[in-house]
């Protein structure tokens, strides 16, 4: 890593002060745990629960290929059949821009809703969770940016997640999408946390090899983010450690036969496990660096992760080797008579096979080399401001880490063919 400047270290050195404290306060918080149904038919068995709980009427938030797909019908039809209302709103798109979720306001409003099922990926759970904590507080979206910026709680929200990969259904968080600013917000708040959530993998049956590639890979982040990082617990190190088993078990069975159910459900569970863990023990400089990539050239938020995973791992690797080699005994990459160096840069080789494996492309396309200093910038700010990371990179590194996946053609020094 490059040598700090003196500012650099003070301001480091402060840093950890807060974040130490931090890292205490939200070990002492009591964050929400959702009552989970998990197999096959969960979605409607939720449906069937919400009822009983006897609300007036519901918002359905999702977007339009889950209602085209009509993966919501189990849900509808429970839902119907035993008398409950209720409005669908499928207008979100990736990554919850705010102005789709003020739409989202406006009709819990207009209905007079007092639940909200959220009915999809990450975007769509996220914008589900912002729309209730909007609602409740008379509130724009960009007023609730940050940590507990609302008064009142959301009504209850209950998740159906249609993608095995953000573990939205158990965070705090909500990602949303500012389009003016160019930029990927984060609002956090324990009581968005899910109600009830069904992890139900005959809906992910047909989510495409790719979708299902990169959001595996979001969750394989979370777990391994969680675990490397300063606040994890024993309870946080044991789901992320559980995520990262299932996840190397399951995933390129699920990428490969989009059918099987038993890896479907593992991965829906794994990103739960991975959720549960970075709810507490938070992520670090893959996804301070994934949300500026995401907010600058939209790319989906998983890809984005798995492309730069290996890349800050082999930086940080010098002070998380013991932690990368526990990894990699939990992958079932090798056994405890290796030493954790081996181990450690098993695990790390390991990543880059899953993504070749995965398809995941080794480069960002859309990544041009003027926009890298403020990308590393703004990352840095995210990750120094917000995250319990193993170690601080400088600007330096910072830039050094993403100009690792800048596409070929742009790497080569000017003249050379
Ligand atoms: N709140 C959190 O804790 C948290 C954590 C990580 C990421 N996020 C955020 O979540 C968002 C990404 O969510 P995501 O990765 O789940 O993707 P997504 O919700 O954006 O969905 C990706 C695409 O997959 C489609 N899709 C979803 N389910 C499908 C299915 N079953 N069959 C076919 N197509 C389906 C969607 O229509 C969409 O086009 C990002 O904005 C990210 O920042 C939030
Ligand atoms: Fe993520």
């Amino acid at each position: 890593m490059a040598a700090n400047t003196l500012a650099d270290v003070a301001l480091n050195v402060g840093l950890s002060g807060v974040m130490r404290l931090a890292g205490l306060a939200t070990r002492l918080l009591p964050i929400p745990q959702p009552t989970m149904m998990v197999g096959p038919g969960a979605s409607g068995r939720l449906g069937q629960a919400i009822h009983d709980f006897g609300h007036q009427k519901i918002l359905i938030v999702t977007d339009t290929t889950i209602s085209r797909l009509g993966l919501m019908l189990p849900l509808t039809q429970a839902l119907t059949e035993g008398g409950t209302e209720f409005v669908v709103f499928d207008e979100i798109s990736p990554d919850a821009p705010i102005d789709e979720i003020e739409q989202g306001v406006a009709l819990f409003q207009r209905e007079g809703c007092d639940a909200i099922v959220a009915f999809g990926g990450g975007s769509v759970m996220d914008a589900a969770k912002v729309i209730g904590l909007a609602a409740a507080n008379n509130k724009r979206p960009l007023q609730l940016v940050g940590y507990f910026k609302g008064l009142r709680g959301p009504a209850p929200i209950y998740a159906v997640p249609t993608t095995a990969g953000t573990g939205s259904e158990v965070t705090v968080a909500a990602v949303v999408s500012d389009p003016l600013s160019q930029r990927k917000l984060v609002i956090a708040d324990t009581r968005i946390v899910p109600k009830m959530a069904a992890l139900d993998p005959s809906l992910m049956t047909g989510l495409p090899a790719h979708i299902t590639a990169s959001t595996g890979m979001d969750a394989l982040t979370h777990a391994i983010e969680a675990f490397i990082g300063h606040w994890g617990t024993t309870f946080t190190d044991h789901m992320a450690l559980a995520s990262v088993g299932m996840i190397y078990q399951n995933l390129p069975v699920a990428c490969a036969n989009g059918h099987d159910l038993v890896a479907r459900e593992k991965m829906a569970l794994a990103a739960s496990y991975a959720g549960q863990a970075f709810t507490r023990a938070n992520v670090g400089y893959v996804h301070a660096i994934a949300h500026q990539l995401g907010g600058l050239y939209h790319t989906p938020h998983g890809l984005a992760n798995a492309i730069m995973l290996p890349h800050v791992l082999r930086y940080l690797s010098p002070v998380i080797t013991d932690k990368l080699a526990t990894l990699a005994l939990r992958a079932r990459l090798g056994d405890t008579s290796e030493s954790s160096v081996d181990l450690a840069n098993r695990f790390l080789d390991s990543i880059d096979a899953m993504n070749r494996k995965l398809g995941i492309p080794r480069h960002l396309a859309a990544l041009r080399a003027k926009d890298i200093p403020a990308l590393a910038r703004a990352a840095c700010r995210e990750a120094r401001l917000n995250y319990p990371v193993p170690a601080y990179l400088s600007q330096e590194d910072c830039e050094n880490v993403i100009r690792e996946v800048l596409p070929r053609r742009v790497r080569k020094p000017p003249g050379r063919t």
